[in-house]
């Protein structure tokens, strides 16, 4: 084979392994842990949210997500607003804290199924 065929060659195989890359993380195949379904209760990543949002939420968003300078998070209307927890995380993770967007995904998905674990005010 010549140069340039090697050079197809090993170009697609990079282009391929992209793309297999790209279709796992996607599809979650790195244990990607944005949520999609219903809450389990009591669950590890819902007691990992709430410690988080005790450290880095609450000043704003009240202790229990009832909402102070910020807006309540544990209302009927705060669920009709988005979609699915999935989301949700996407907005923490690229909004919250507002004051320094900092925080990885993976922590934005925990956060986003502790607020769905709280119980929906009637809003
Ligand atoms: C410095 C204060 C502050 C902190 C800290 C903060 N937020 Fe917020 N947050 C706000 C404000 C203000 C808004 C409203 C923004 C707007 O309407 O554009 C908001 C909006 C939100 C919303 C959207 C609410 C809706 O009704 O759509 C979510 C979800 C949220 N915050 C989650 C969080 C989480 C989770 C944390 C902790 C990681 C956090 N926030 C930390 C001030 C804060």
């Amino acid at each position: 084979m010549d140069r340039r065929g090697w050079f197809t060659v090993v170009g697609g195989l990079v282009v391929a392994l992209g793309l297999a890359f790209l279709v796992a993380a996607l599809s979650g195949g790195f244990g990607n842990p944005l949520p999609t379904g219903p809450v389990p209760a009591g669950s590890a990543q819902v007691s990992r949210g709430a410690r988080l949002f005790a450290a880095r939420c609450a000043s704003c968003h009240g202790v229990r997500g009832e909402g102070g300078t910020a807006p309540a998070l544990d209302t009927d209307l705060f669920r009709r607003t988005y979609r699915d927890r999935r989301e949700v995380a996407a907005y923490i993770k690229l909004n919250m804290p507002l004051d320094r967007p900092d925080l990885h995904y993976s922590q934005a998905a925990d956060l986003a199924d502790y607020l769905f674990s709280l119980r929906g005010r009637p809003s």
